[in-house]
């Protein structure tokens, strides 16, 4: 198939860019500056956006942790961080520029006087840069430490300049829990002000659902119950909970990716096209779809856990075997369910989906199954290895859209076979796949909430889940009910037999 790029511009750092606006001057206080998602995520996102001359031409990053530090010690420990974990090559000159705004304060906030030593660097930061006032806060801390943060930050608000907090999943724990954080929030913050991060919405080929969909003419008018038979998300991962037990417990993969990630790929695939691309009316589409979502019962959620198996060859353990796991815990690490949107547009359409920890690769997938066509005029041996044409987009990796088509065999004969017309990211433009924190600090420092969650999307979120974990109450499956390595629990597949369907061929 032949593939039509965007206009190439000189430097391919910057393809793609030619319409971003410069965020104003500012401070980014990282609280859990010495944690996990600091190291992997947000500091190798700021070095990959110093990388590009993205970030603002006056700025400072400060990190507050308890851990003990000072500034250069947290800024090579950053620089490790950075060259272990950026997509971009390292280079000092870079580095360098971005360290020089770097600074650390060790405090526990709920001692006396945390909240007083870091106003104090943030004002220092702030004069000595001429940053305007403006600060962007990140929440990067589990949530028992919220309240006391957002108090604090809340009762010394920046006489000048605009305040943004960026808070980091896991938001709530269930539905009363949310609304209990959204308000301890809304006493300090205006909504505006609230960036709540589902990092999926970062990622690119999430972002192309809505290119995909809407930029399109020839999607659009098939895009119902109409033309589409079923729709599959898959989110699967091959890691298991990588030390996390203390988190993953209480969660599980329902709350930990069917609660958020999931739920918002299915909102973005079934949403109606809003009238513009502004923050309200994009979370008001996703709204009414989530709003609309429901099982049909008990019968149509399928969980699972992981018992000892191999993946890529290398034999794991069991989910309750890793370290921290209870030895009968019953916590799932696979949830597999059939949902329905009752609007007019998808009414009785299923959406299959499934997630799950230890599968037998990572992909993360929509796939959008149309119905067969109505009259094939053929022989019916013919077309034996014709299957219905899917529309797969392929969030990672592999990132791309394929379209499966029926197409002739060349030859005497009339034989049919499917085909695939593929679109991949990496061959049709030059530059490299952005990390989703990097979008998503960016725009958060623009004030553009387009790919954050809304107070009200998360609460839908969290009500379709309540349900379902109500359910879950009255029995228990026999764990562990799948391999490491496998697609998930034999119950998965029934799940879609039942309705004469299977998931996509793996
Ligand atoms: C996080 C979950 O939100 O997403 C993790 O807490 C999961 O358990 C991760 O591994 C997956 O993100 P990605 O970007 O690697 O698909």
């Amino acid at each position: 198939m032949t593939e039509t790029t965007e206009p190439q511009h000189d430097n391919p750092l910057l393809e793609g860019l030619s319409f971003r606006r410069t965020p104003d001057p500012c401070a980014l206080i990282i609280f859990g500056a010495s944690g996990d998602l600091t190291h992997k995520k947000l500091m190798p996102a700021l070095y990959s956006l110093a990388f590009r001359g993205l970030l603002p031409p006056r700025f400072a990053i400060i990190g507050v942790a308890r851990t003990e530090g000072d500034d250069d010690s947290w800024r090579e420990e950053m620089k490790q961080a950075v060259q272990q974990h950026s997509r971009d090559e390292f280079r000092q000159d870079v580095w360098d520029g971005l360290a020089a705004n770097m600074h650390y304060t060790a405090t526990d906030f709920a001692d006396e006087g945390g909240e007083g030593k870091l106003e104090q660097l943030v004002e220092q930061c702030d004069k000595q840069a001429n940053l305007g006032g403006n600060r962007v806060y990140y929440l990067a801390v589990p949530p028992p430490a919220f309240p006391t943060i957002v108090e604090a930050l809340g009762k010394r608000r920046s006489a000048t300049g605009w305040t943004r907090l960026i808070v980091e999943k896991p938001f709530g724990h269930d539905l009363a829990s949310a609304r209990e954080l959204n308000t301890m929030l809304w006493a300090h913050f205006d909504e505006s002000e609230i960036f709540r991060i589902d990092h999926y919405l970062g990622k690119e080929t999430v972002q192309n659902m809505l290119a995909l969909r809407f930029a399109n003419g020839v999607f659009e008018p098939i895009w119902n119950r109409q033309f589409i038979d079923h729709v599959q998300i898959t989110v699967a991962e091959s890691i298991g909970i990588e030390g996390r037990a203390g988190y993953y417990e209480s969660a599980g993969a329902i709350r930990d990716i069917f609660q958020n990630h999931l739920l918002q790929l299915l909102a973005l695939t079934a949403m109606e096209p809003p009238i513009d691309f502004k923050s309200d009316s994009v979370h008001s589409e996703k709204v009414k779809v989530l709003k609309a979502l429901h099982t049909p019962g008990p019968k149509s959620v399928v969980r699972g856990q992981y018992g000892r198996g191999f993946v890529d060859g290398e034999e794991v353990p069991a989910y309750r075997e890793e370290k921290d796991v209870a030895s009968d815990s019953m916590t799932e690490t696979f949830v597999a369910a059939k949902l329905f949107v009752d609007n007019w547009r998808w009414a009785d359409t299923p959406f299959y989906v499934r997630m799950g920890k230890r599968l037998a690769r990572r992909e993360t997938t929509i796939a959008i199954q149309f119905k067969r066509a109505p009259h094939p005029p053929f022989e019916e041996t013919a077309a034996e290895g014709l299957r219905p044409n899917v529309l797969l987009v392929h969030v990672q990796p592999d990132e791309g859209v394929s379209l499966a088509i029926g197409a002739k065999v060349p030859g005497q004969g009339m034989t049919i076979r499917t085909v695939h017309m593929d679109f991949l990211y990496g061959g049709a433009f030059r530059t490299g796949m952005p990390e989703a924190y990097e979008r998503l600090i960016l725009d958060t420092m623009l004030g553009d909430g387009t790919l954050f969650t809304r107070s009200d999307e998360v609460e839908e979120q969290w009500l379709l889940v309540d349900a379902i974990v109500a359910a879950w109450q009255r029995d228990r499956p026999a764990f562990p009910n799948y391999a490491a390595g496998t697609w998930g629990p034999p119950s998965s597949e029934e799940l879609l037999r039942r309705d004469g369907r299977s998931w996509r061929r793996n």
